[in-house]
């Protein structure tokens, strides 16, 4: 197939990668030139290290660096099948970008969105003929990260949207189906993580290295403030505040005012070498030691947050109980589907938590997701 791919920022570049890896010819642009190729060259670069971790050979490498082509001009992409947008995160812009590139390629072409949090029906409804748009969200790195989320738009038909989990899957990808809901799977699940354990910091319950601690000890790979740290607390941020914009302000969604202030300050983590962590020495501050008593509560604090989610999003039809579990497991690593680890914990017992918390507190962030207690 012909793949073509907008924007080549560290998304773009790496669904290039994912896509001539697959054997696919790939047409990669930018607006920006001196993106392009220095996308093209790291490109290059990373194909490189593979070969001489012997992960792949250096034939190899030069023939997948070879499948893809820099185009300066949208108009490039006129011949592809399958066009990928990864451009800055503007619905306004990927809408212009999407009606101009549908001047240029053929009926038949498959116009995909990597959006974290964008509405695919809006931006198909900025198409003449939107049924031919979806959302195809790969994780960051796309080479690395085994599962795409596959979001229909309203507008998509379901022929197609199993024409286009089918290509995903030829690219040795685990595919999932979300509802285009803000967040999909992945990103709405995942926000307790962050959020309760940046909650049960500015509570002063636990330091941020315990809490990590805490975590990681209960077999999550990072704990969440090493893990904002790594994804950038301006990116970190900035979903959280997209999913609860877009839910019409969804309590269990509300930003983190602690976090803002670290993006205030232009502290966004490890890339700026500041973030909860200081990276600028090598042996930076690391977890603490975190007394057995104050752990489990952590722990299960977070655990219940982020199990009471997955049921919610089970109870609004976001995806199937197999790709929630999926999503999960292989788009973050968590170290068991979280529906699972719920049934083993018993569902009576997460609603018990919940209704603990909630009476502590009576906020509505921590209500019981209904379908917990079996209704
Ligand atoms: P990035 O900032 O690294 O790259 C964006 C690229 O798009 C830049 O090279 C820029 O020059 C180019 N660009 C901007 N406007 C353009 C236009 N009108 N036409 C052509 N090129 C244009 O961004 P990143 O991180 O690669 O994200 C891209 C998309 O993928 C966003 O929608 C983002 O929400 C989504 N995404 C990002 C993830 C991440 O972890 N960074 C994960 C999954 C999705």
């Amino acid at each position: 197939m012909k793949i073509g791919i907008i924007g080549s920022g560290a998304m773009g570049s790496g669904i290039a990668q994912v896509a001539a890896q697959a054997g696919n010819s790939v047409k990669l642009y930018d607006a920006n030139d001196v993106a392009l190729a220095k996308a093209l060259e790291n490109i290059r670069t990373g194909l490189k290290k593979q070969a001489e971790k012997g992960k792949i050979s250096l034939t190899e490498a030069s023939n997948i660096a070879a499948k893809i082509k820099a185009t300066e001009r949208l108009e490039g992409l006129s011949d592809c099948d399958l066009v990928i947008e990864a451009i800055v995160e503007d619905l306004d812009i990927k809408k212009l970008v999407f009606a101009e590139l549908e001047m240029y390629v053929s009926e038949e072409c498959i116009l995909a969105t990597n959006t974290s949090s964008l509405s695919v029906t809006a931006i198909a409804a900025a198409c003449n003929l939107p049924e031919r748009v979806l959302g195809i969200h790969f994780f960051n790195p796309a080479p690395l990260m085994p599962l795409v989320e596959v979001i229909p738009a309203l507008q998509t038909p379901q022929y197609f949207l199993e024409k286009s989990v089918q290509i995903i899957e030829n690219w040795g990808k685990t595919v999932v189906v979300a509802k285009d809901t803000p967040g999909f799977i992945v990103n709405r699940i995942a926000r307790p993580f962050y959020s309760e354990a940046l909650r049960i910091y500015e509570e002063g319950i636990a330091d941020f290295r315990e809490i990590d601690a805490a975590m990681t000890e209960g077999g999550f790979r990072m704990g969440p403030f090493a893990l904002m740290d790594l994804i950038g607390h301006d990116v970190n941020y900035a979903v959280t505040e997209s999913v609860w914009r877009n839910t019409y302000f969804e309590s269990r969604y509300k930003p983190s005012v602690t976090q803002k202030r670290l993006v205030e300050a232009g502290f966004y983590g490890k890339k700026t070498l500041r973030g909860f962590y200081d990276y600028t020495t090598l042996n930076y501050d690391n977890q603490l030691f975190i007394e057995k008593e104050k752990k489990e509560y952590v722990f299960n604090r977070i655990l219940t947050m982020l199990i009471n989610e997955a049921y919610d999003a089970l109870q609004f039809n976001i995806a199937t109980k197999q790709d929630i579990e999926t999503a999960m497991t292989k788009g973050v690593n968590y170290p068991k589907g979280l529906l699972a680890w719920g049934e083993e914990i018993g569902l009576a017992n997460i609603a018990q938590r919940m209704d603990a918390l909630h009476d502590k507190y009576r906020e509505e962030r921590y209500r019981c997701a209904p379908i917990l207690r079996g209704v």
